[in-house]
């Protein structure tokens, strides 16, 4: 009896196991809840940078490289492949705009970076907006649902030309920079204050990416408590943080593992749906500029943001700035 009962559970857990399995490989299938695929448009310092990111901290199942250079673009996924073989399964791919079908998140990098006779990114729209754009036309269609986060500077402009060329919607296509420029406040913060990054909360910075930031002080706390900032520090750490994205520039010729590192924390926001507070470049009123937003799934919903006075006259004039560089999509 005793021997009956134990083949019979047998062959309901073997039965058990079967069905688990089949279920499993139809929701991958389907794309459903287990399969999340980023692609990266460029190969490059950034590009490369970025997708290593994404597979280290192994938030996506699929990786997928697309550049003009196919060579490149194989050779940086292969080596990437081989960087994570050994503790996950993450595929790592280089393709082209066929293979960024089905994609949750494509994050455009490529473009002509800053160098060293650029003073401001907007030097490099009419380097990059013929780029971008037919990016963006072909995006239009391989990547219908998906989010889109545009880094290619001056990112706020080429964030628009993006959303409009695509006709997606204004929340699915996201600007990058502020946050990478908020890292950078917290470390320039904790340098000038001399206490620990990790201590430091609300430190964000919205507008452009670019000289017309506008880092925002009246909401910073260190150590749970508000800290009023002098004008000599508020000054000293705006012209600091300005530059911050230069002197790395001119030691190593591009900033890579900051913008990547910011770039994965936004993917990573989109892929799990934290719906945490980060700043974005969002086109709003006829221009994309940072705000502070809820990321997740579905995009970046914007926030109520409390400005003081003088961060809302920046906040203008930083958005007036962008949109006086417009691109028509037509
Ligand atoms: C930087 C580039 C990505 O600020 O704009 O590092």
């Amino acid at each position: 009896m005793a021997a009956d009962k134990e083949r019979i559970a047998q062959r309901y857990s073997l039965i058990a196991g079967y069905l688990k399995k089949e279920l499993y490989i139809l929701l991958i299938e389907r794309k459903g809840i287990a399969m999340k695929k980023v692609s990266v448009i460029g190969a490059g310092r950034l590009g490369s940078a970025t997708a290593y990111t994404i597979a280290q901290r192994g938030i996506a199942d699929e990786i997928v490289l697309v550049d003009i250079n196919r060579e490149l673009a194989r050779g940086q996924a292969l080596d990437i492949a081989q960087s994570v073989a050994r503790r996950s399964d993450t595929k790592v791919v280089a393709g082209d705009y066929g293979a960024v079908s089905g994609s949750d998140v494509v994050v455009v990098t490529c473009g002509m970076p800053r160098g060293a006779i650029e003073h401001d990114r907007m030097e490099l729209l009419e380097k990059n907006k013929a780029l971008i754009k037919g990016i963006a036309d072909k995006l239009k269609r391989c990547a219908q649902g998906a989010i889109i986060i545009t880094v290619t500077n001056p990112s706020d402009v080429m964030n628009h030309l993006v959303q409009k060329t695509t006709g997606f919607s204004e929340k699915k296509v996201m600007g990058f920079g502020n946050l990478l420029d908020s890292a950078r406040f917290r470390q320039i913060i904790s340098e000038r204050l001399k206490c620990r990054p990790m201590e430091i909360e609300g430190a964000y910075v919205i507008g452009e990416h670019g000289e017309a930031m506008v880092p925002l002080f009246s909401n910073i706390k260190i150590n749970g408590k508000v800290h009023s900032f002098s004008v000599k520090d508020k000054s000293k750490i705006t012209k600091l943080l300005k530059n911050a994205a230069w002197d790395i520039i001119d030691i190593k010729g591009a900033t890579e593992f900051g913008p990547a590192s910011c770039i994965v924390d936004t993917v990573g926001a989109v892929l799990n749906g934290t719906k945490e507070i980060l700043p974005v470049s969002l086109v709003q009123g006829g221009a994309s500029a940072g705000i502070l937003a809820r990321v997740g799934k579905g995009g970046a919903e914007p926030i109520e943001m409390s400005l003081d006075d003088g961060g809302r006259e920046f906040f203008e004039r930083a958005k007036k700035k962008i949109a006086g560089y417009e691109v028509s999509a037509s």
